[in-house]
């Protein structure tokens, strides 16, 4: 299928270092890839990049096969490229409902004043109760954020995300922080999203990776070093040797 998203030779320095070394990869609608790789690596720097909340050095990025690489950060969001933070970006005295709310007239392009109303606008509450309910969120819809569990905060990250009508989303460690016991709601939602769009997830925990990527790609100093089926990763003597060693070898011992 042709690519919905597509990097090519994306390149970025920080004081001569290059953190994203000519980085090509492209992903298809319905594709769920793993984006892995040491800290440091460069993947929130890639996301950074393609998102457009910083500039590139050199490379292209394309959606729908157009390139947005000199467009803003708001544009492609209307294009169809949402991201979500490594570190939970909410606001605290706002309830999921009015997140959600204000992702969804954000979308329809509708006017900030607008949107103290909400609750008496039927189509609008009527997406937000839908979401919420996918995500499990639904009876905590009028809580304040900070009155609700790290891990449901990580779910209306993914629902804000989804109120934005993504047709690539980058999800950056979605269960970073999340308790145990919550992480399979994530991977609930991960696995409830819709099967057109591309998903793109940054994650270390090599379990939820297996679970739920089709493809997996790895970074290492900002070089992509692997790109093909989750099966191969762990028999790659690069990965093993940069990232994967002790994983990889716990898995052959099991
Ligand atoms: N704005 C910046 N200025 C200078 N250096 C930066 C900047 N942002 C990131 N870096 C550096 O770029 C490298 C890659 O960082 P990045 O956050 O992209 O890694 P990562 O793969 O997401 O790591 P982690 O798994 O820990 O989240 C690091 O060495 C980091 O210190
Ligand atoms: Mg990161």
């Amino acid at each position: 299928m042709s690519a919905v998203f597509e990097v090519r030779n994306l390149g970025k320095s920080f004081g001569g270092l290059a953190v994203t070394n000519n980085v090509s990869l492209s992903l298809a609608p319905g594709d769920r890839v793993a984006l892995i790789g040491p800290n440091g690596a460069g993947k929130t720097t890639f996301v950074n990049l393609v998102t457009g909340s910083l500039a590139p050095d050199s490379g292209e990025v394309l959606l729908g096969g157009e390139s947005v690489t000199r467009t803003d950060a708001i544009s492609r969001v209307r294009r169809g490229l949402v991201r979500s933070f490594q570190v939970t970006r909410l606001f605290q005295e706002m309830t999921p409902a009015e997140h959600v709310a204000l992702a969804i007239l954000q979308r329809e392009g509708r006017s900030g004043r607008m949107f103290g109303n909400f609750l008496a606008m039927p189509a609008v509450m009527a997406e937000v109760d839908a979401l919420l309910a996918t995500l499990g969120l639904r009876e905590h819809m009028h809580r304040k954020v900070n009155e609700i569990a790290y891990g449901q905060q990580r779910l209306l990250e993914i629902a804000v995300a989804l109120a934005l009508r993504p047709k690539v989303l980058l999800l950056d460690e979605p269960a970073a922080g999340v308790p145990q016991s919550d992480t399979g709601r994530i991977e609930q939602a991960l696995a409830d999203l819709p099967s057109d769009l591309a998903v793109l997830m940054i994650e270390h925990d090599m379990d939820l990776v297996f679970r739920f990527a089709r493809r997996v790609i790895v970074l290492a100093a900002g070089t992509i070093i692997f790109d093909g089926a989750p099966a191969d990763v762990t028999k790659d003597a690069r990965v093993r040797e940069a990232y994967l060693g002790s994983y990889a070898n716990a898995s052959d011992a099991a």
